[in-house]
């Protein structure tokens, strides 16, 4: 691999495309990255996944290369702004976005939807919930389940947007940093790829909802992102501003100081997941449920 990653590299670069053959990843199941076969050295398609992603590629689809060998394409991304860039109202490009589309998030949401388990007829309030996809995600954790869900975020675009998608919630355009004690009490908070925004201080947010707007048996789901969108696919790691690349530095800093803090508080905290980082909270006295996958 310290050969193919600078000379891949090196041809993207050059030209934006690179094709090269390797040993079928088809043939190496058991085999560890870099082990001899008849055909080369095995290493998984994750490694060329993962290759593309570090030198800013697509993985283009593999095609048969004579026996037990195949063609790799790379292609660069194409230079175009991030999602967010122009805001996020439903018709700019963060309104394509879907989370749900991501396997990992899909996996560890509706775990840690099932881990803090709203009761039937329970509170759901949803933070920055933009166009409301994430809501999605309780019919999927909670098939059938009566929930009150209540919506909240700035950009009253997007509230339409939700309101549209779930017209038996309520949305409210208001800032998170100024939640009026009249919203009540929630058996299930959300708050994914928020606290991170302009303005929101974390601390401040995270105490406030566990005095003023969590039941004594509710619990959190906080998101924290872990990858940019380029070119329209995740590509891992925390951005920092002014780093060229990824610096996981302030994800860190921000997931331990909610989860030290929740802890403190009396909450068992979970972190879980991979493009976006999942911070779950329950009160410590309750029973940690098991089998929550989907
Ligand atoms: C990165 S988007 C995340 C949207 C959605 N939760 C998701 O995970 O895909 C952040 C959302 O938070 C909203 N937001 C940012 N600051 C806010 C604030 N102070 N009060 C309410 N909403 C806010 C934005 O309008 C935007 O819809």
């Amino acid at each position: 691999m310290s050969v193919v990653f600078p000379a891949v590299r090196q041809c993207l670069r050059g030209r934006g495309e690179v094709q090269f053959t390797v040993p079928d990843p088809h043939l190496g199941p058991g085999l560890y990255a870099g082990e001899a076969t008849p055909h080369g050295r095995h290493r998984p398609w994750a490694v060329w996944a993962d290759l593309a992603d570090l030198l800013g590629a697509h993985l283009l689809t593999p095609q048969p290369a004579g026996p037990g060998r195949v063609h790799v394409t790379l292609r660069a991304w194409a230079p175009t702004p991030d999602p967010d860039a122009g805001g996020y109202g439903p018709d700019s490009p963060w309104g394509r976005v879907d989370k749900l589309e991501d396997p990992v998030f899909l996996a560890t949401f509706v775990e840690a939807l099932r881990r803090v388990d709203p009761p039937p007829g329970g509170r759901v309030l949803a933070l920055g919930v933009n166009a409301g996809r994430e809501l999605d995600a309780l019919e999927l954790a909670f098939p059938g389940r009566a929930l009150t869900v209540v919506g909240v975020d700035l950009n009253r675009e997007a509230l339409a947007a939700a309101q549209a998608r779930h017209p038996g919630a309520q949305f409210h355009a208001l800032d998170v940093g100024a939640l009026p004690p009249s919203l009540g009490r929630f058996d299930l908070v959300l708050a994914l790829s928020l606290l991170q925004s302009p303005g929101v201080v974390q601390d401040v947010l995270l105490s406030r909802l566990r005095r003023n707007h969590l039941t004594p048996g509710g619990g959190l789901i906080l998101g924290f992102p872990n990858a940019r969108y380029r070119d329209g696919t995740l590509s891992y790691g925390a951005r920092m501003r002014n780093y060229a690349r990824p610096d996981l530095s302030l994800l860190a800093a921000d997931v331990t100081n909610a989860r030290r803090g929740l802890q403190k508080h009396g909450y068992k905290v979970f972190v879980t997941g991979k493009y976006e980082v999942l911070l779950s909270a329950i009160p410590a006295s309750k029973r940690t449920p098991v089998d929550l996958e989907l």
